[in-house]
Order: structure tokens, then C-alpha cells, then sequence
């Protein structure tokens, strides 16, 4: 399973900074690609200390926020830190995704550093085509197989070509961005099509 952040890294202000450095691009990124495309219902898959919520909800583009985590004490965290930033009306929910039932289908699903350590893979993409709405858009922040360093085990290239195939199969256009500490500065976007140089891999499945 693929780590998330203890207690103290979620409340210190240095893994703050930490933070807003590595993932800060993904999430302005992200928070674009929410604002042109609408959502009502959002759903996060493994929310962990709910560092992706919080940043959405403050920005107020989503009416509905689900976050979903298997760990407990992760969702408590996240419960304090809602109430810490003054955030409300977010669902939060511990659940195992592979065993996720939810009401209702989400118009737009997000994980980040979490769906790739979630096994077994084919059911993790069966559970998402079932949640996913007719017009819905997902979006999976992975580690890079294709990174020069990559270590994750968890994942290869051709787990990323398994789902890319599922969302083909299923009516979605799909397409990847690469993404690292150095793409924000790498304003000509030069090494953004080298996929050695980048951590993480950005799965887009658009359905509309
Ligand atoms: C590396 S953390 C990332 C957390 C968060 N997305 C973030 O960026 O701060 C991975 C998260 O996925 C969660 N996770 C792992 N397997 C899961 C599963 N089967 N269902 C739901 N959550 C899971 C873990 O509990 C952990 O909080």
C-alpha cells in the first residue's frame, strides 16, 4: 500500500511547503480542468489526510466533495484538519475502493498517489467504470512507470496500458501528462512529452 502522511506531516507548516512544491502544479492543473469542465459531484479516491479537499473546497468549485480512504485514522486526521481550515460539507468515508457502493455516480474522480497501489487492478477499474456518470472526467496522479528512478513495484507500464485500453473499450478519450518538481519552472513546457524525466504520470479519461 502507498504511504500517506502521519499526523505531524499533515499539521507542520514544513511539509506544507514540501507539499505545495511537488504537488502544488498538479493541483492547479487539476482545479483548471474542474472549472472548464463543471462538476457537481466529485470523488476522491484515497483522500488520505485530505490535503486535495481542502484545497478544492476552499476554492469553491465543486458542489459536492466525497473523499474515501481505507485508513481510519488517515479520515480522522482529515476530519480535524476540515475542522482546523473551517471547511464543511464534505463527505468523508472508510472504504476499502474495491468494495465501494456508492448512491450515486460521480461526474468527476480524482486519486492521487493512491489508485496505483490499489489491487487488484482490474477490479479497481471495473469499480470506477461503474461509478463513473455518462458524462464524467477522471483523473489518476500515479507514479511514472516510465520514470528513469522509477521504484514503485506497484505499478508497470503495462498496467498503464491496461487501463488505458478499459477506458478506450468504454467510450472515453484518454490522453497523459507527465509532471515533476521541475514542471512548474520549465515555462516552454521543453521536457513536458519526456516521460523519463517525470515522477508522475497524469491519466486523463474524459467521457462526454
Ligand atoms: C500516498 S497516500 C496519498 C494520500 C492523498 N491522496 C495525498 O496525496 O495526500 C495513499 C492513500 O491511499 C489510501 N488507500 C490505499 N489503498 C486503498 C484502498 N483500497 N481504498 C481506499 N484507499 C486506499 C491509503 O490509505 C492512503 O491514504
Amino acid at each position: 500500500m502507498a504511504k500517506g502522511l502521519n499526523h505531524f506531516q499533515a499539521f507542520s507548516p514544513i511539509y506544507k511547503y514540501h507539499l505545495l512544491l511537488r504537488y502544488g502544479v498538479l493541483l492547479t492543473k487539476l482545479d483548471e480542468r474542474i472549472g472548464k469542465f463543471g462538476c457537481n459531484s466529485y470523488l476522491e479516491i484515497g483522500c488520505g489526510t485530505g490535503n486535495t479537499i481542502i484545497y478544492l473546497r476552499k476554492k469553491g468549485l465543486v458542489d459536492r466533495i466525497t473523499g474515501l480512504d481505507i485508513n481510519p485514522i488517515r479520515v480522522e486526521i482529515t476530519k480535524k484538519r476540515l475542522r482546523w481550515h473551517k471547511v464543511k460539507y464534505c463527505e468523508l468515508l472508510i472504504e476499502d475502493f474495491n468494495h465501494f457502493l456508492p448512491s450515486n455516480q460521480f461526474d468527476f474522480i480524482y486519486s492521487l498517489a493512491a489508485f496505483e497501489a490499489i489491487n487488484p487492478k482490474k477490479q479497481s477499474m471495473k469499480k470506477l467504470l461503474e461509478i463513473a456518470s455518462p458524462r464524467c472526467q477522471i483523473i489518476l496522479d500515479m507514479a511514472n512507470p516510465g520514470f528513469i528512478r522509477h521504484k514503485a513495484k506497484y505499478i508497470s507500464k503495462d498496467n498503464i496500458l491496461m487501463m488505458e485500453n478499459v477506458f478506450r473499450d468504454n467510450d472515453f478519450i484518454v490522453s497523459k501528462e507527465y509532471y515533476s518538481f521541475f514542471s512548474p519552472i520549465d515555462i516552454f513546457g521543453i521536457t513536458k512529452n519526456i516521460k523519463q524525466l517525470h515522477k508522475t504520470i497524469r491519466l486523463i479519461a474524459i467521457r462526454q
